[in-house]
C-alpha cells in the first residue's frame, strides 16, 4: 500500500492551486468541476486535491494498492467489526480506480483507491516527488493508532512521548497521531529527491519572503530532514527527504527510547520551531463530516 494523496476544501482554491504549483512546486494534474488536483514527479496521478469549499477541511487521506490489496483489507475492516465500507466502483478522481473510505477512530477519512495506470514521471529534481507521510492531531492517539494498526493493518513504527508513527510499506512512516486538544491534520509531507532540494527549495521560499516555521532540521523518528511552512490558506506543509526505510526487523522505539538533550529538538540542534504559526495551521483543518 502507498500514501498517494490528501483531498482539501479550501476557501480561496484559486489562489490556494496558485501557491501549491508556482510557489511549492507541483505540477497541474487536471480538473473536476470546483476541484483542481496536482501532481508531484513521481508516478501518482496526482497529490493534492484543491476544492472550493465554504470552510477549510481535510475530505479524505488517499492510499492506493492493488485490487487483491484492496479486497483484503476490506476484508481485515469487516473482521475488526467496523462496519463494512460501502465500495465505489470508479471515483472520478485523475488516475481513476474503485475503492472505499473508512473513517478511522476520530473519524479521519481513509480512502483506499485501486491502483491504475501510473502516471509518467517528470525529470524536475527539485520539485516534490510524492507524498511520505500525513499527521493527524487526535484527542485519543493509541485508539487512533490502534485503529490503524488493526483494522487498516498498518505496522507500528515508533512511540515518542507525543507521537504515534505507523508504515504501510518499508518508508519509516506513512501516518502518524500527534496529542492534541482536536481532531484535525497537523501536516502533509512532500518527499524530495535529496537534502540539497529540501536546502534549494528553503532558499528559494525565503527569497520569495516566506521563512520556514521549524527548520532545516532532521527528526528523530525516520531520521528525515525538515523543513515546515505555514501556507497562505493556513495549512502546514513540509519538504522532507531521507525517510528512514525500515522492515520487519526494526525496532520499534518507545517515548523513553526518544529523548532530546535539553534545549534540542532535532539530530542537528539548528532549527528553531514557531509553535505560534505551527499550532494555528494545525487548527485550520478539521475531518469533513460523512455527510457533508
Ligand atoms: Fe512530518
Amino acid at each position: 500500500m502507498r500514501l498517494r494523496s490528501v483531498e482539501l476544501e479550501v476557501t480561496d482554491s484559486a489562489a490556494a492551486v496558485e501557491f501549491m504549483r508556482d510557489v511549492w512546486g507541483l505540477f497541474p494534474a487536471g480538473r473536476r468541476s470546483r476541484t483542481t488536483y496536482l501532481r508531484g514527479t513521481g508516478d501518482h496521478p496526482y497529490l493534492l486535491a484543491l476544492t472550493e469549499a465554504p470552510a477549510p477541511a481535510i475530505s479524505s487521506v488517499t492510499f492506493t494498492g492493488s485490487a487483491g490489496e484492496l479486497d483484503a483489507l476490506h476484508a481485515r475492516i469487516v473482521a475488526a467489526t467496523v462496519p463494512a465500507p460501502a465500495r465505489v466502483a470508479e471515483f472520478d478522481d485523475p488516475g481513476g480506480g474503485g475503492g472505499f473510505t473508512v473513517r478511522g477512530a476520530e473519524g479521519q477519512p481513509y480512502r483506499f483507491v485501486t491502483e491504475g495506470v501510473r502516471a509518467e514521471p517528470l525529470a524536475d529534481r527539485d520539485k516534490p516527488i510524492q507524498l511520505t507521510h500525513v499527521v493527524l492531531n487526535a484527542l485519543g492517539r493509541d485508539a487512533c493508532a490502534k485503529f490503524a494498526i488493526d483494522a487498516l493493518g498498518f505496522k507500528l513504527a515508533d512511540r515518542t512521548r507525543i507521537m504515534t508513527f505507523v508504515r504501510c510499506n518499508r518508508s519509516h512512516h506513512a501516518l502518524a497521531f500527534v496529542d492534541a486538544e482536536m481532531s484535525s491534520l497537523n501536516h502533509i509531507a512532500f518527499e524530495m529527491t535529496g537534502i540539497d532540494a529540501v536546502m534549494k527549495n528553503i532558499g528559494r521560499l525565503r527569497d520569495l519572503g516566506l521563512q520556514p516555521a521549524w527548520g532545516p532540521g532532521r527528526h528523530g523518528p525516520g531520521n528525515n530532514v525538515f523543513a515546515y511552512f505555514i501556507t497562505p490558506f493556513g495549512a502546514s506543509m513540509e519538504y522532507t527527504a531521507e525517510v528512514q526505510q525500515v522492515d520487519d526487523s526494526y525496532r520499534v522505539g518507545a517515548p523513553e527510547d526518544w529523548k532530546w538533550p535539553p534545549n534540542r529538538i532535532d539530530h542537528w540542534g539548528v532549527s528553531s520551531r514557531d509553535n505560534a504559526r505551527l499550532g494555528e495551521a494545525e487548527r485550520t483543518f478539521r475531518f469533513r463530516a460523512a455527510s457533508a
